[in-house]
């Protein structure tokens, strides 16, 4: 049976990670979560991309070899995966053999069918985006500065017949509202492929780079590294395995906004579909991560470092706040400012509080036993529909990527059980021992404890450690399927409560 499956870009193996490859990564795993907890079986995977000749350069640099280099940058984006909690099924290097043989294969099938030729090329060339430049490429009559270093050059290469397949290209990406998301990126693709498209070319000589994978038809050149990578997504679904056709076509692409067109958006499809090979469901393009409005990147150096941050405050935190902030889509601006004022408001007065008072009382008055919802009054009802609102709206907004307004009405529906807390006032019905207020009390604190495990089960996906805790705090395993774990009830009601926790510790 068809699995959901689902990958993010593969990071380039020329430096260590940083915020905007921890966001993707979470942005991705919140998003296999959710699939997993709505009973779909799900396969994630990221990975790393590790040819090409920044990979080949910075190795040179350090005179050590590539592969050795390739060996420690895993390592670093590996550990900064198992800090944030990503659930990742998989992880693919694209040096592994079983890459490699599914790359030569699918070149092999190009060939073989004439979409792949050797031509010989004349223009310029920038080393640092390892791609070729026509004049079109130059701003105000010069090469912009992200090209870096431009030279004229001659090669014998060989070229993917990209222009054959942009008809069809262009009708598939108008004819589907769900390829391309955010709606507002389809348009720029289709814009994009107004032009006509240039045939890529998909070598490099090897005596100019030698770090990558030979070409199986002329060993003389090594495979272009988009090429390469791209082909990552279906080697990691098995392809050439009796498993494939349970993953391919990807269900979903997470990718940055900068790798959209023409790489995921134009390359990728055009390769399957010459390949025979059906196209993915969706890409989503997520935007950049900026400090003081620059795009964070390892060329400039002006990075935060995810760990720091996770390592302080806790990977869930981090987690939240990534997605809290962010716009699926949008740029977004990062400051420690807004990660403290997250953290202290909504993490730690909203959620951490109304836990550790909520437990509190529940010691105080109860011994730890979770006492039952005695009453249906205003109050309870105003709550419960509360709930039911937030509940419908949330699972709506998963749906559509909207993970800053689910967790916003998420952290509301919190506010609303703190309020009604405050309406209910346990700690003075506490003082009574008139038999309607002992009931009122049990009530409360019922209620509250009820509206608690349902909140902490929505906050699953983006806070699973948190989520966790919490759930031991009220006796309860993590939820593992929504199903019938976010109906209102009596779940909790005589469970043995744990003891009172601290979630968000301001120091
Ligand atoms: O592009 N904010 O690798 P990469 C948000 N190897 N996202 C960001 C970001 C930022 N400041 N900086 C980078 C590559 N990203 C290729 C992908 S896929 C077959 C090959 C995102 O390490 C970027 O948009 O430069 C991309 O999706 C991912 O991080 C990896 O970027
Ligand atoms: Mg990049």
């Amino acid at each position: 049976m068809k699995k959901f499956y689902l990958t993010t870009a593969i990071d380039y193996a020329n430096g260590s990670p940083h915020l905007g490859h921890a966001y993707e990564k979470i942005l991705a795993d919140v998003i296999a979560r959710i699939k997993r907890l709505q009973g779909t079986e799900t396969r994630f995977v990221t990975g790393l991309d590790e040819h090409g000749q920044k990979v080949q350069q910075g190795a040179d640099a350090e005179g050590i070899e590539p592969q050795q280099r390739c060996d420690r940058i895993a390592e670093e984006f590996k550990e900064i995966l198992s800090t944030l909690k990503i659930s990742n099924d998989d992880y693919i290097r694209t040096t592994e053999a079983r890459h490699k043989k599914v790359v030569c294969e699918l070149l092999q099938k190009l060939y073989d069918a004439g979409d792949i030729y050797q031509d010989e090329y004349e223009g310029f060339y920038s080393t640092r985006a390892e791609q070729f430049l026509q004049e079109k490429d130059k701003v105000d009559g010069e090469w912009p500065e992200i090209f870096g270093e431009v030279t004229r050059i001659t090669e014998k290469n060989y070229f993917f017949k990209l222009s054959k397949y942009q008809g069809w290209l262009v009708e598939h990406i108008q004819g589907s509202t769900d390829f391309i998301k955010p709606d507002f990126r389809k348009s720029q693709v289709l814009e994009f492929l107004k032009e006509p498209l240039n045939d890529l070319c998909i070598s490099r000589p090897s005596d100019r780079l030698s770090w990558g994978i030979p070409l199986p038809f002329d060993s003389g050149f090594v495979t272009y590294v988009w090429f390469d990578a791209l082909v990552n997504y279906v080697t990691a679904a098995g392809f050439g395995t009796d498993e494939f056709s349970d993953y391919w076509p990807a269900d979903l692409h997470v990718i940055g906004k900068d790798i959209l067109a023409p790489p995921h958006a134009v390359y990728w499809p055009i390769m399957l579909q010459a390949c025979n090979l059906p196209i993915p469901k969706q890409i989503l393009a997520h935007g950049w991560w900026t400090t003081s409005g620059a795009k964070m990147s390892k060329s400039t150096g002006e990075t935060v470092s995810p760990l720091a941050l996770a390592d302080q405050y806790g990977a869930d935190a981090f987690r939240f706040f990534v997605m809290r902030e962010m716009t699926v889509g949008q740029d977004a601006e990062f400051s420690l400012e807004r990660f403290s004022s997250r953290y202290k408001g909504e993490l730690g007065n909203d959620l951490g509080n109304l836990v550790s008072r909520l437990l509190h009382m529940c010691h105080q008055y109860f011994d730890g036993i979770a006492p039952d919802q005695e009453l249906q009054e205003e109050w309870e009802e105003r709550l419960q529909e509360r709930w039911q609102e937030t509940s419908t709206k949330v699972l709506q907004l998963f749906e559509g990527f909207q993970f800053h307004q689910a967790l916003e009405e998420t952290i509301g529906f919190v506010r609303a059980i703190n309020k009604y807390a405050d309406d209910r006032a346990p700690w003075k019905l506490a003082k009574s021992d008139a038999p309607e207020d002992v009931q009122a009390l049990r009530t409360s604190l019922g209620t509250m404890l009820e509206a608690l495990r349902l909140a902490n089960d929505l906050l699953a996906p983006v806070m699973p450690g948190v989520h966790a805790r919490i759930c031991k705090c009220l006796g309860q395993n993590p939820v593992e399927k929504w199903e019938g774990r976010l109906d209102w009830g009596r779940h909790l009601t005589n469970v043995k409560l744990g003891e009172k926790i601290i979630l968000f510790p301001r120091d």
